[in-house]
């Protein structure tokens, strides 16, 4: 049976593609954010994962206001970054496995969440860029993916019990899965930050680090906020922390934290990373 090893959550900005671009990793602005990810590369050395189910919300690329899917899950033998331009080279697409999308798919709509299933999905930075961290000298990512979609644009929003619900769910279909892989869950999105409107720049540090300790021993904490009360604490954009939500939810079991990494600013946001073991 399939075994999840664990789940890295991390934020996504699409300045991070033009860092890697202009290697500008070392410089004083970037050091600190790319200073987070050696320990990550040696734990995925050690946890050895085959798949990464990846997390995720589109920015309007693939999905606009005109359809939106509350939860989308992608079925295509390969994705291709599409991101709006920012000057970066094109990345090239990514594997899909469509074997274990299926078998997501089913499971998901079985336990009653209504998906829609994309058999062609274009992915933004939300996706690409992370995958580019976590394995920063593939030519191409090394691992199959399946991408799960979160709606964070346009409202209503799922709420985070019903994130949570979606990640428990996921979890299970994934340990439900009949081939002897390792699944790594990926969370992309948040922490606080608010691109736009009076409170542009809006950053909240004390409630990203309550919410980050409460992902290893009390994943549920979130949950007792409406996404009111969480883009009031975190900015319009901070509701991205959904896909963490999610992505520890799929976790079976204890879990113990392996490494996180926490700097504010890059461009408006606050970037965290957390890296979640599950315990055998
Ligand atoms: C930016 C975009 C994002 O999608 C995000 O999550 C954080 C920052 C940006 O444009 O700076
Ligand atoms: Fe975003």
């Amino acid at each position: 049976m399939a075994k999840i090893v664990g789940a890295i959550n991390t934020s996504h900005v699409p300045a991070i593609g033009r860092a890697i671009a202009g290697k500008l990793q070392d410089e004083p602005y970037w050091k600190p954010f790319f200073d987070g990810f050696p320990p990550v590369h040696a734990w995925l050395d050690k946890v050895k994962p085959d798949v990464a189910v990846v997390i995720y919300n589109d920015h309007g690329l693939n999905f606009f206001l005109d359809k939106m899917p509350t939860f989308a899950v992608g079925a295509a033998p390969e994705y291709h970054n599409a991101d709006e331009g920012w000057g970066i080279p094109t990345l090239p697409p990514v594997k899909g496995l469509p074997e274990l999308s299926w078998h997501v798919i089913n499971e998901l709509v079985a336990k009653e969440f209504d998906l829609t299933t994309c058999q062609e999905m274009l992915v933004d930075h939300a996706f690409s860029l992370p995958l580019k961290l976590l394995w920063p000298h593939a030519e191409q990512c090394p691992l199959p993916t399946v991408p799960v979609c979160i709606n964070t644009v346009q409202y209503p929003l799922p709420s985070a019990k019903r994130c949570f619900k979606l990640g428990q769910a996921l979890g299970e279909a994934i340990a439900s899965w009949d081939k002897d892989l390792r699944v790594v869950l990926i969370g992309t999105g948040g922490l606080s930050h608010q691109l736009d409107g009076e409170r542009a720049g809006f950053v909240n540090p004390a409630f990203d680090k309550a919410f980050m300790d409460s992902l290893i021993d009390d994943p549920e904490w979130v949950t007792q906020y409406s996404n009111e009360e969480i883009v009031e604490q975190t900015g319009t954009q901070g509701v991205e922390l959904l896909m963490w939500v999610a992505a520890r939810a799929a976790l079976p079991g204890k879990v113990s934290r392996v490494h996180s990494n926490y700097h504010i600013p890059i461009s408006n946001t606050a970037a965290g990373l957390l890296v979640m073991g599950c315990e055998d």
